[in-house]
């Protein structure tokens, strides 16, 4: 059996006004280890998925299983970064980066030497003792990938969180994550706008229609393109076809709506 594996998952959000469709019949599975990049028009549902895998929202119809378990965001083995609001004002870096670790129990000198070596690694410097309105937007998101990354989770779940940061920070982040990530063998789903990003970074892309928010087409990555580091992969020939076929696959979208 796949260690994720999503299947039927349909989603329906109400109000006391409307109803609104944001997913239908979406499946699809994941091997231990493996890259999945979601990619699609804004509105599709793409956080909506990510919210339900987390455990954090519960679909109206279908099913989500993470190594045979209901998820449970609770539990270590999740770790997801929201596309926004994902610090805690009055704490401090160093209390926020730490924060899923003193949740899950796992806060000990080793594991907190860890998060911050990982925020000296990202290009954080002196901010421990800061508060998070004291740092940029682009420092924010680095902070909380940190906090994210700090509870060593199986699967990682990232909504976004390469888009507030400028491009030299962001190809250098991208290719730091890859790293971490291959090494310890996570697995990861990456919500991205970005079309370089999804082909630099992974190893399958989904790619979500609006209106109800579905399945229109998987992309896999060339074998050549996932050997190498992001940064690299983007200077590649098969890069930029897969660049271009799926560029056309969203301007057909676009030209649906
Ligand atoms: N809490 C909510 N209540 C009602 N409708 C919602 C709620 N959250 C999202 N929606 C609707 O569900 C649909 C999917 O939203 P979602 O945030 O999942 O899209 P997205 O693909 O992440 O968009 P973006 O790329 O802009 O982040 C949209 O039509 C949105 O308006
Ligand atoms: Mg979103």
């Amino acid at each position: 059996m796949s260690f994720l594996t999503v299947k039927s998952v349909n989603h329906t959000y109400f109000t006391t006004k409307q109803a609104t469709k944001a997913l239908e019949a979406i499946s699809f599975s994941m091997e231990q280890g493996e890259f999945v990049s979601l990619l699609g028009p804004s509105g599709c549902g793409k956080t909506t998925l990510l919210s339900i895998i987390s455990g954090l929202l519960q679909p109206t119809g279908g099913e989500v299983r993470i190594d045979g378990k209901a998820p449970d965001l609770r539990a270590s083995s999740i770790g997801y970064m929201l596309q926004q609001d994902y610090l805690f004002p009055w704490k401090t870096i160093e209390e926020n980066i730490c924060l899923g670790l003193k949740m899950k129990n796992q806060l000990n000198p080793e594991t907190k030497q860890k998060a911050l070596q990982f925020l000296h690694d990202i290009g954080l410097h002196g901010v421990e003792k800061q508060f998070p309105r004291q740092l940029s937007g682009g420092m924010r998101q680095r902070a909380a990938l940190v906090r994210t990354l700090a509870v060593d989770p199986k699967i990682l779940l990232l909504d976004e969180p390469f888009s507030a940061l400028d491009f030299q920070t962001k190809l250098k982040l991208e290719d730091l994550v890859f790293a971490t990530l291959k090494q310890f063998k996570k697995t990861a789903i990456l919500v991205t706008h970005d079309i370089g990003e999804a082909i630099s970074m992974s190893d399958r892309i989904l790619l979500l229609a609006a209106k109800p928010g579905r399945l229109h087409k998987v992309f896999e990555v060339p074998e050549k393109l996932r050997m190498v580091r992001p940064f690299e992969a983007r200077s590649k020939e098969s890069y930029t076809v897969l660049f271009n076929e799926i560029w056309k696959e969203l301007e057909s979208l676009e030209n649906e709506r």
